[in-house]
């Protein structure tokens, strides 16, 4: 069936009651921000509390001017355009930091003596930017296109999802310029405080809302495989925020807060939320990319449906039990260590569900891998799954693990799964968006794709070779005894003879950046509506107008 024609439903112009509750929302956190500023006990709530000031002030303008002026018919697209812009931006200024942090640890002169370029500071500032701006701004953007077009229904909540869409957009602001003045609550993966946490609930909440709302309307009898896993990152994502940062403010004027667990249950619960935020944002999110962009761009129908439906329950089921592979070793009682490595070796098979049921959904069409260089990222990303879905069972078992725990082992596992899977995938869900949502007919070059595609891979494979080598050269020298029982080696000493692995790594960081600098401008021109001379239209481009069986 067609696509937008399919979709009937417009929006009327002028501002309902849902309008005018948002502007009174927002006049009086418009107020309450400046009152709180000027009674702030720090200057990071100080400036925060502006900044929440300027935001609402910024949307009550948006919605004053949005009521007056017309609206967009049909399928909301704009927003993925938006989506496709910011996700691109993010991705640079994640990955520029991820430089410059393997550089400080290369050279620590370049942390300048000072504490806003520290190491300490800049390091949350890398992980938040790729894993929550880049990583989050894609499955945002990718789910408000994929759910619209496999339900046949306009995204629900009229102006909602723009709130969405925004809303995120500044909690990666505060978090961010948060982490630059100092602010953490020091926990990994979740470092905002208090009311940054507050913030991103409710923006949450509305995204729940409305990919909910569409799929209770959608067209299609069935919800596609894609949209299950959406809504298991969200719905997740949602329970582990909420019990992480359990919290007491010391007041509504300070940004400070005290957790309200401490101990070993305060590990195993920032454990539990830090696995399974790789589980569910970093792989359930990143499977419904998959699910979506691998058949559209194969144009083949998904493998084997039951197979996505086993490995669905499966996934789901086990991630949740597997955080404590995060802690072997510790004070956590030793059953509940050996629960965690039971279930992390259990997962190995559902994630190869996910990974086989992505690769054979190329049957019959492997050969498009020769030609389009868009689908071969996909693919490769999956096969980096796989890898690290091997990778990670087995790490969590205790006697591996107490070789590779806190050595530069994880790191290289944390970015073969980071680059590898998370990057290649949300890339090539960007080319194929910039080149649908824009309605452009190709990209404006293939070959800088090839050229995108080969010189990330060559970083990739000096990143995680280089951290592999230093990681377990680094566990061995720690546990290295002499026939005395004394250690043989200092701790100054195995980080001297690290130097070569992070300058190798740095290497590594700097081509994966130059690719996607590389990106940014192919997706540039093709926004433009460039075409590269010399590149005739290649046939897979124009496949995303085809229909799948969902649509
Ligand atoms: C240019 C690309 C990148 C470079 C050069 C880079 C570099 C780094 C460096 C130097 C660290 C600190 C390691 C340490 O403390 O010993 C780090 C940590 C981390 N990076 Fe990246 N990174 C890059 C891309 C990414 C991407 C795309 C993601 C995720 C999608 C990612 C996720 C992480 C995570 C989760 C950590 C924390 C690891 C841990 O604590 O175990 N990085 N990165
Ligand atoms: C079956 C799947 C997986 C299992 C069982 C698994 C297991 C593990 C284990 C055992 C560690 C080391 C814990 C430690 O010694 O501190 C680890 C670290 C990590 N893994 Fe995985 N892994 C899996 C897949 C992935 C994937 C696909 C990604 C990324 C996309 C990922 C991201 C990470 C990150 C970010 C860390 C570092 C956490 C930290 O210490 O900050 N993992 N994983």
């Amino acid at each position: 069936m067609g696509c937008d024609a399919a979709v009937e439903e417009t929006t009327k112009n002028g501002m309902g009651p849902g309008g005018l509750f948002a502007l009174l929302v927002f006049v009086v956190g418009a107020l309450g921000g400046i009152v709180v500023s000027a009674n702030a006990y720090d200057g990071i709530m100080e400036f925060h509390a502006l900044l929440i000031s300027a935001f609402c002030i910024a949307a009550i303008l948006w919605i004053g001017n949005d009521s007056m002026g017309k609206r967009e018919q049909g399928y909301m697209t704009k927003i993925v355009r938006y989506g496709v812009v910011a996700s691109m931006a993010w991705g640079i200024v994640g990955f520029l930091v991820g430089l410059v942090i393997a550089l400080q640890l290369a050279f620590p002169v370049l942390n300048f003596d000072t504490a806003f370029t520290n190491f300490g500071r800049l390091r949350p500032l890398h992980t938040s930017a790729v894993i929550f701006a880049f990583g989050g701004t894609v499955l945002l953007t990718t789910s408000f296109y994929v759910v619209q077009k496999t339900c046949q229904a306009r995204l629900w909540g009229g102006n909602l999802a723009w709130f969405v869409f925004w809303g995120y957009q500044f909690f990666i602001l505060l978090a961010a310029t948060g982490y630059l003045m100092g602010a953490t609550q020091s926990r990994e993966y979740a470092e905002p405080e208090w009311y940054v946490d507050l913030w991103l609930t409710i923006v949450w909440v509305a995204y729940l809302l409305v990919f909910l709302g569409t799929l209770t309307k959608r067209r299609e009898p069935h919800i596609y495989v894609a949209n299950w896993f959406y809504l298991a990152f969200i719905v997740t994502i949602a329970m582990l925020h909420l019990g992480n940062n359990m919290a007491i403010p010391l007041s509504v004027f300070s940004s400070k807060s005290v957790p309200l667990f401490a101990g070993v249950q305060d590990a195993l619960i920032q454990w539990w939320y830090g696995h399974n935020a790789v589980g569910f944002f970093l792989t359930a999110g990143f499977l419904a990319i998959m699910y979506y962009f691998v058949p559209k761009q194969a144009d083949r129908p998904v493998y084997s449906y039951r197979l996505s439906i086993v490995h669905f329950w499966s996934l789901i089921f086990l991630y949740i039990w597997a955080g404590p592979h995060h802690l072997h070793y510790t004070a956590l009682p030793d059953w509940s260590q050996t629960l965690g490595m039971v279930f992390s070796v259990m997962l190995w098979m559902p994630s190869w569900g996910g990974m086989i049921n992505g690769l054979m959904t190329l049957s019959g069409a492997w050969d498009k891998l020769r030609t389009d260089p868009v689908l071969r990222m996909m693919v490769v990303s999956v096969a980096f799954y796989g890898m690290s879905t091997f990778e990670g069972p087995l790490m969590s078992i205790k006697a591996v693990n107490s070789l590779s725990h806190y050595t530069d082992w994880t790191i290289g596992h944390v970015h073969s799964g980071a680059l590898g899977w998370v990057a290649f995938v949300s890339f090539g869900a960007l080319y194929c968006l910039v080149v649908w949502a824009f309605g452009r007919k190709q990209l404006y070059s293939n070959r800088l794709v090839e050229w995108h595609f080969w010189i990330s891979t060559i970083g990739i494979v000096l990143y995680i070779s280089a951290m592999w080598v230093s990681g377990i050269m680094q566990g061995l020298m720690w546990r290295a005894y002499d026939q005395f029982g004394f250690l043989t080696y200092s701790f100054a000493e195995t980080v001297e003879q690290m130097h070569i692995y992070y300058v190798i790594r740095a290497g590594g960081g700097f081509l994966f950046t130059l690719g996607a600098l590389i990106m940014a401008f192919n997706i540039y021109k093709t926004i433009r509506g460039d075409v590269r001379e010399g590149e005739e239209i290649p046939d897979l481009q124009t496949a995303g107008g085809a229909t799948q069986p969902a649509e």
